[in-house]
């Protein structure tokens, strides 16, 4: 918990954590020496600056030596660079892809903090790399917190329980695993999928809780992996917010379903479960374990039925409409398979010029048989809906045609968002502003593996 307008300093080194009492320890690219990194506790309004010190090896631990950007590829293999996923900072403070620096450097970054209270999770970005760098740990969970959150009594302090939730691919002898292709002209590994998962660093974790309302943060900060979550026994919860902060109210379900860079913060009232336990599953696998106390405690927590002031952003205030796909690409040659948006690779000229202060549509025209989760940086934005095209007749035609009802978003996607599930089949239009600051930020699939392969692309605010 910073002091406001003092500086934080948070190194990135290698360190061994013990994942599960009988595996040796894992070896780990962390901040702070701990996977997940600290947990930043900030204030909405009280800005402070992070010094990011690179002091990872200069060699990288991970049995990967391609380095497959193309235009990266004479670069040192071991970079780094921390963006604020959800943060609304300068460019300069981004954590842009190509503004990575090598170990021994560092890099200070600036937190205005000046949004409503959200879940917000820093993470490696370097270009590249950053698929390597996060699998290998290099993440963490930053809490921004306003007045108005503080004051509905939610549950806090000992009851309130961030859940970093994401695979890996461990080996026998507790070393982590990420696959090769096994072919150095097609280095490309489309998605990689662990062999177990980890809740803030631990397999299969048990927490003991007392027979009351908790809240959990919860983060999907898998490179890959969509969890569906869900408690053993299908006991309800309240989804309270999503991506970027509260909904308008609470949505009661029994299960969620989040894509990679997702955030989802719930409260659970383990009362009816004093003396039990449960497990918090990943459809019929479990994830972690809730030990729940015997003893009677008094619960002052409480979920209002109205969360917060929440206009829903009407088509209508959008000044501009882009027409965004999200393809496949194969030339069968040089490269393997690329992941293109708008048929563009990063490193093609910028594209999406965006006036500073306007509102604009994007509809994510999905030509791929896959769900990928889309995030912008600088921005929140509202889903308008999903609509069922014809995905043949756009190939041929480029032109969009709808064949089926829009489909508006559930309740616990009609908060602020800054990842959306981009459903195959279906046009998802998005509404955002772009107000704050002017420069180049990045927009890409959040699935690590397709982001590394061309699935990222610059926009440009003026
Ligand atoms: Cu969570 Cu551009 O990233
Ligand atoms: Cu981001
Ligand atoms: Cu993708």
């Amino acid at each position: 918990r910073p002091e406001p307008g003092k500086l934080l300093t948070v190194r990135m080194a290698a360190s061994q954590q013990k994942l599960h009492r009988d595996l040796p320890p894992t070896e780990l690219w962390t901040y702070n020496g701990s996977y997940p990194g600290p947990t930043i506790e900030a204030r909405s309004g009280q800005a402070f600056d992070v010094s990011w010190d690179n002091g990872l090896p200069t060699k990288h631990f991970l049995p990967v030596d391609h380095n497959i950007c193309g235009a990266e590829a004479d670069k040192p293999l071991v970079r780094a660079i921390t963006h604020l996923h959800g943060a609304k900072v300068p460019r300069k403070d981004d954590g842009y892809p190509e503004d990575w620096y090598v170990p021994g450097k560092s890099r200070r970054h600036h937190y205005p903090n000046a949004q409503d209270a959200a879940t917000l999770w820093y993470h490696d970005h370097a270009m590249g790399i950053n698929r390597l760098n996060m699998y290998a740990g290099l993440m963490g969970l930053y809490l921004l917190r306003d007045e108005h959150e503080l004051s509905l009594g939610l549950p806090s302090g000992d009851f309130e329980l961030p859940l970093v939730i994401a695979d890996r691919w461990l080996r026998d002898d507790g070393r982590l695993y990420y696959p090769d292709s096994g072919d150095a002209t097609a280095p490309w590994v489309p998605e990689v999928f662990g062999n177990l998962t980890l809740v803030n660093g631990a397999i299969l974790p048990r927490a003991d809780v007392q027979p009351r309302r908790y809240r959990l943060r919860v983060v999907n900060a898998a490179n890959g992996r969509f969890y569906h979550l869900r408690f053993k026994d299908g006991r309800p919860f309240q989804v309270i917010g999503s991506d970027q902060g509260l909904l308008a109210a609470p949505a009661t379900m029994r299960a969620i379903f989040l894509a990679p860079g997702e955030r989802a913060d719930i409260v659970v009232d383990f009362a009816p479960l004093r003396g039990g336990t449960v497990e918090l599953m990943n459809d019929a696998l479990p994830l972690m374990r809730f030990a729940v106390g015997q003893g009677a405690v008094q619960d002052d927590s409480r979920v209002p039925d109205v969360l917060r002031d929440l206009p829903r952003v009407t088509e209508a205030s959008a000044s501009k409409t882009r027409e965004m796909t999200l393809d496949e690409y194969s030339d069968c040659v040089a490269t393997p398979m690329l992941m293109l948006l708008n048929g563009k690779r990063w490193h093609d000229p910028v594209t999406e010029t965006i006036k500073i202060g306007s509102t604009e549509m994007w509809n994510l025209v999905n030509l791929t048989e896959d769900t990928h989760p889309v995030h912008l940086h600088l921005v929140r934005f509202q889903i308008l809906d999903r609509r069922p095209y014809d995905v043949d007749e756009y190939m041929e035609k480029k032109t969009i045609r709808y064949v089926g009802l829009a489909q508006l978003p559930p309740p616990h996607e009609r908060g602020w968002k800054d990842v959306v599930q981009s459903y195959p089949g279906m046009v998802t239009r998005i509404v955002a502003t772009f107000d704050g600051y002017a420069g180049r930020y990045a927009w890409h699939c959040h699935l690590a593996e397709h982001e590394a392969n061309e699935m990222m692309r610059p926009f440009e605010v003026v």
